[in-house]
């Protein structure tokens, strides 16, 4: 048998113990293992019961998604759990950790099912882009109904013992080792003479109105396929018998695992993971932290102090005076508040954090013993440098200076201290307690151990941590500015920003540029392009339609206009017609005819631009690897996890394809879409971005 599979006999239980770790994935050597062992069990004689267990710190966590791709090798998954049904003895799963996708599908099939107090099941394959493809579509709702189903297979929720047991999904949860504890589950069981319980046999699940719960399930999904398929694969259990449901499962299954989104989806998996992975650190001890100074509670600041104070950390916030510091302090706990009222944290927490954990401060002196200190103050270098110089004087040695800054030259911050190698970016997205990206920005002389503290406060953050060199905007901001400029050139000529933006958001983003500009504040790019104005190229076209627009005091929606208008109460906006008028009037003035666009041409001139210039930043090193980009993409700026990314999106389309585009744009514009020359190597040597995160990973 299979290493994978250790078998024991315990009186007349024959024990199933899976050993793959770190999380027990049903890899092909798991799959024969367990075959294997349910023949040896019916085979051993006295054998009434088989007891499946998982070693180490799970159940299983479900199918082998490295395999994902390959050609699949028999046993297939499906067969495996027939094989554990079908079985003549009782067969009992014993749950502890997490008992996901086809581990969830494995417990399905055995007979009777108990769990750990802290176990946790879940059908998660929608985040991965396919549908459960061992049976849960079937099994569940004979189990359940299809309501429960429905909510766990098209949503990925996890959900814990209690609620397990309380939807039926398990019959018993007991604490204990778990060995020991489906052993006494067993034998009781075969005292009891209980029966086979084979939740294939069981009637199949009413109907419902499939047609509205696969076209809601389309919708919510906002492009998304796999969880509306799921609907259809459970319509399947309730219309077909058992055996002819698990074919529709599989077909589906498989039609699937041949669509991007499963691609893309996978990826997102597999570089979340390995984002925070920087073989320059491999080795490299971060430096202790237990409490956090942060200067200038602004929306930043108090983003990133509520976020530290949720982790744990202890804060001493410093604002220039004592009403701003005030104001500050009750920013924290509005925010703070918001997480008491969602049940993140109790109200003793709460009380602990406002006060004790949180001290609010104009004195530099209250941060003589903190270990890292993040600035938030105003985007200014002159204001930023005064304040790094007032932290060179008051902090410890070995404390690290951190600028939250959204665009200034870290390296000139970092010059204005004694202590260079103690400076690092770590730049936060709004809001920052709520919002998962982090971007690390790593200065000529930042110390190692210096940039393994960011990725260490990243982690105990909880958030999404990417490396990023020093460049105006570092990663995502400055990618940002490049498809945004796309957007407004796309206006100058001839689309509407509206049209714009329903395009991006059918192609899967959040929100569309123009939106997000009214949410974020149309005065920060006006200040932007003010600020840029004087080294700006002659050859860049900049639209000056949108300062028009804050020239009438239009900010977005903080003044409730901007790109849309925001009626008091109501979600979202609605356009604003002044903008139109203002556009026409500038095209008038440079002369240019408008033309359409369709919605396909939006969207590759969108993505292009973001791909083209992402490109150019892996060419100069800002960011290292091109799943480090999607990356920031992904956590910080909306864009649709099923794409996996900028990066493996271009992949996707075919590199040569999209580059061929940029130089058809490029006629036009040649300043602005000048081809990567990363792009243009890796298209004249007939490689990838993943192949580039491959290297990477050697
Ligand atoms: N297959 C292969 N590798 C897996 C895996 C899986 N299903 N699940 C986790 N891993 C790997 C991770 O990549 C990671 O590898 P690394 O150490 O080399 O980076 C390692 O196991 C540990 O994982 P995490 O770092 O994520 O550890 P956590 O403790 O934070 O989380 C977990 C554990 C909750 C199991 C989480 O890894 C997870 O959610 N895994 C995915 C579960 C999933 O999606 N299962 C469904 C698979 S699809 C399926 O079953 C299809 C079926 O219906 C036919
Ligand atoms: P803000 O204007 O809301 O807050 C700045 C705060 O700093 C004010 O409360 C001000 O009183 C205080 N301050 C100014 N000088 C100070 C000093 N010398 N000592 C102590 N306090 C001082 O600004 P916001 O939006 O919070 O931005 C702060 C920084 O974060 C900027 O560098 C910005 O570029 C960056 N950032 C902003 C993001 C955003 O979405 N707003 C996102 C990511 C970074």
């Amino acid at each position: 048998m299979s290493d994978k599979i250790k078998y024991t006999r315990k009186g007349d239980i024959a024990v199933l113990r899976i050993q793959n770790p770190p999380v027990n994935a049903l890899s092909h050597a798991v799959r024969e293992g367990l075959v294997a062992g349910m023949a040896q069990a019916e085979a051993d004689a006295g054998v009434k019961a088989v007891l499946i267990v998982g070693e180490g710190r799970a159940f299983i966590a479900g199918a082998d998604i490295t395999e994902f791709g390959k050609t699949p090798l028999e046993p297939y998954l499906p067969d495996v759990c027939k094989c554990i049904e079908a079985s003549p003895l009782i067969v009992v799963a014993s749950m502890h950790g997490v008992s996901l996708g086809g581990g969830l599908e494995i417990a399905l099939s055995a007979h009777y099912r108990i769990a750990q107090p802290s176990a946790r099941v879940g059908l998660p394959e929608v985040h991965l882009g396919l549908i459960p493809g061992a049976g849960a579509t079937q099994r569940l709702p004979r189990l359940v109904g299809v309501d429960a189903s429905l909510d766990l297979i098209t949503t990925g929720r996890q959900v814990k013992a209690d609620e397990a047991l309380q939807l039926g999904i398990v019959d018993k949860v007991v604490e204990g080792d778990p060995e020991e504890v489906g052993l006494a589950y067993a034998e009781r069981l075969i005292a009891d003479a209980a029966p086979r319980r084979a939740v294939s046999e069981m009637p199949a699940p009413a109907a419902i109105d499939w047609d509205a719960a696969y076209d809601g399930t389309l919708r919510k999904g906002r492009g998304q396929i796999s969880p509306a398929q799921a609907v259809r694969a459970v319509q399947a259990a309730s219309e077909l018998p058992f055996d002819q449901g698990m074919l529709a499962e599989r077909k589906m299954f498989m039609d699937l695992m041949e669509t991007d989104q499963r691609q893309g989806m996978i990826h997102a998996f597999f570089s979340e993971r390995a984002v925070g992975n920087l073989p320059e650190l491999k080795g490299v001890e971060p430096r202790a932290l237990q409490s956090i100074g942060i200067i200038g509670g602004g929306t930043m600041g108090a983003g990133i102090a509520t976020a530290a104070l949720l982790a744990g950390f202890n804060v001493v916030l410093i604002e220039m005076k004592l009403e701003a510091a005030e104001a500050a302090r009750g920013r924290i706990a509005g925010n703070l508040s918001g997480a008491l009222k969602r049940g993140k944290i109790t109200q003793m927490k709460y009380d602990a954090m406002t006060t004790i954990a949180l001290e609010v401060s104009i004195n530099y002196d209250s941060l003589s013993s903190v270990d890292l200190v993040i600035e938030a103050v105003f985007e200014d270098m002159d204001v930023k440098k005064d304040v790094f110089g007032k932290l060179d004087a008051v902090c410890k040695p070995g404390a690290i200076l951190a600028s939250n800054t959204s665009y200034l030259d870290i390296d000139e911050i970092a010059a204005s201290t004694s202590r260079p190698a103690d400076v690092i970016g770590l730049h936060f997205f709004s809001p920052a307690h709520i919002m998962k990206l982090l971007e690390v920005v790593v200065a000529d002389k930042t110390a190692p151990d210096v940039v393994a503290t960011g990725f260490a406060l990243g982690k105990a953050l909880n958030k999404i941590s990417v490396r990023a060199g020093v460049c105006d905007g570092f990663i995502g901001n400055r990618i940002l500015a490049t498809y945004r400029t796309a957007a407004d050139h796309m206006v100058l000529d001839g689309a509407s920003p509206y049209q714009i933006d329903k395009a991006l958001v059918d192609f899967g983003f959040a929100m569309g540029p123009f939106a997000v500009g009214d949410l974020a504040g149309l005065d920060i790019g006006w200040a932007t392009r003010k600020r840029k104005a004087a080294t700006r190229h002659p050859a860049e076209r900049v639209p000056t339609y949108p300062d028009k627009i804050c020239e009438g005091g239009n900010f977005g929606q903080k003044t409730g206009k901007g790109f849309y208008v925001y009626e008091a109460g109501t979600r979202g906006g609605i356009p604003n017609p002044e903008v139109p008028v203002l556009i026409d009037a500038e095209r008038a003035e440079l002369g240019i005819t408008p033309r359409d666009f369709t919605d396909a041409e939006i969207t590759r001139r969108y993505m292009a631009a973001m791909v083209n210039e992402a490109a150019k930043l892996l060419g100069e090193g800002i960011a290292k690897r091109p799943l480090d980009i999607d990356m920031v993409l992904l956590f910080g700026y909306g864009f649709p996890r099923y794409w996996g990314g900028p990066m493996k999106w271009a992949d996707l389309q075919g590199l040569p394809a999209l580059l061929a585009d940029i130089e058809t744009y490029a006629k036009d514009d040649a300043w602005f879409w000048e081809p990567a020359p990363l792009l243009k190597q890796l298209v004249a040597e007939g490689r990838s971005f993943d192949d580039l995160n491959k290297d990477a990973a050697k």
